[in-house]
C-alpha cells in the first residue's frame, strides 16, 4: 500500500469521507487544509479570522497560509500521510514538491475522485456547511476548474495519477480507492 498520498477532486467528491476511512484503517495522517482552516476559524485565531471571510466566498486562502499549516504537521512522525484539499493550485504544488524533496518524502500516488456536477451540488446542499449554499458551491466549482484542475495534467505527466469514479455509494468508492493504491 502506498503511504504518501494526495486526493484531488471537486468540492463534494468525497475526498474527506474517503480520506477518513483510509487513514483510520491504515494509520495515516489525514491532512485536510479545509478542516485545519475551519479549526482555526472555530478557535477565533488571527489566522482563522483572516481565512473565514475568504472561505465563505469560496475563494482560496493565501498559499503561504496553507503551506505553513501543512509543513509543520508533515514533519511529525507517522505511518504515512494523505493530503486532502492541498495542493489547490500549481504554485502550492511547486512549493510542496520543494518541501517534500527536502525531507526526502516524495508523493507516491495522486488519486483523482471524479463526480458529476449535479450530484456534488445535491450532496453539499444536504450537508449544509457554512460555505454550502448553491451560489458559493458553484463558485467553488469554478475555482476548482480554473486553479485546481490543471494539477490533473501536471500529476498525470509525472505518471503518478490514478482516477476513480466517486458517484457511487461510499463503500464501493472506498474499495475502488484501495484497489488503486496497492
Ligand atoms: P475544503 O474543506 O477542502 O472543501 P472543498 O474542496 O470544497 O470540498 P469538500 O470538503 O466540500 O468536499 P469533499 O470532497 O471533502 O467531500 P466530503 O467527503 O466532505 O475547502 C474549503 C475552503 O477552504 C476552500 O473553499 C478554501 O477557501 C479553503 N481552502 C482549503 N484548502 C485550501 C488550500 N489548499 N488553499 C487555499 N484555500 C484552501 O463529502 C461531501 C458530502 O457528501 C458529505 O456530506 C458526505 O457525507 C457526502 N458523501 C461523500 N461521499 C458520498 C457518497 N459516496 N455517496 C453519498 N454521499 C457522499
Ligand atoms: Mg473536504
Amino acid at each position: 500500500m502506498k503511504n504518501r498520498l494526495l486526493f484531488l477532486g471537486p468540492p463534494g467528491a468525497g475526498k474527506g469521507t474517503q480520506a477518513s476511512i483510509l487513514c483510520e484503517e491504515f494509520g495515516f495522517l489525514h491532512l485536510s487544509t479545509g478542516d485545519l482552516l475551519r479549526e482555526e476559524v472555530q478557535a477565533g485565531s488571527s489566522l482563522g479570522k483572516e481565512a473565514a471571510e475568504i472561505m465563505n466566498k469560496g475563494e482560496l486562502v493565501s498559499d503561504q497560509l496553507v503551506l505553513s499549516i501543512v509543513q509543520k504537521r508533515l514533519l511529525n512522525q507517522h505511518k504515512g500521510w494523505l493530503l486532502d484539499g492541498f495542493p489547490r493550485n500549481l504554485s502550492q504544488s511547486k512549493a510542496l514538491k520543494k518541501f517534500l524533496d527536502e525531507i526526502n518524502q516524495p508523493i507516491q500516488t495522486v488519486l483523482l475522485i471524479e463526480i458529476n456536477d449535479e450530484i456534488l451540488v445535491e450532496r453539499l446542499l444536504s450537508r449544509g456547511r457554512e460555505d454550502d449554499n448553491e451560489e458559493v458551491i458553484r463558485h467553488r466549482l469554478q475555482v476548482y476548474r480554473d486553479k485546481t484542475a490543471p494539477l490533473i495534467d501536471h500529476y498525470g505527466d509525472l505518471g503518478i495519477l490514478k482516477i476513480v469514479q466517486g458517484d457511487d455509494e461510499v463503500k464501493l468508492v472506498s474499495s475502488r480507492i484501495k484497489s488503486a493504491l496497492v
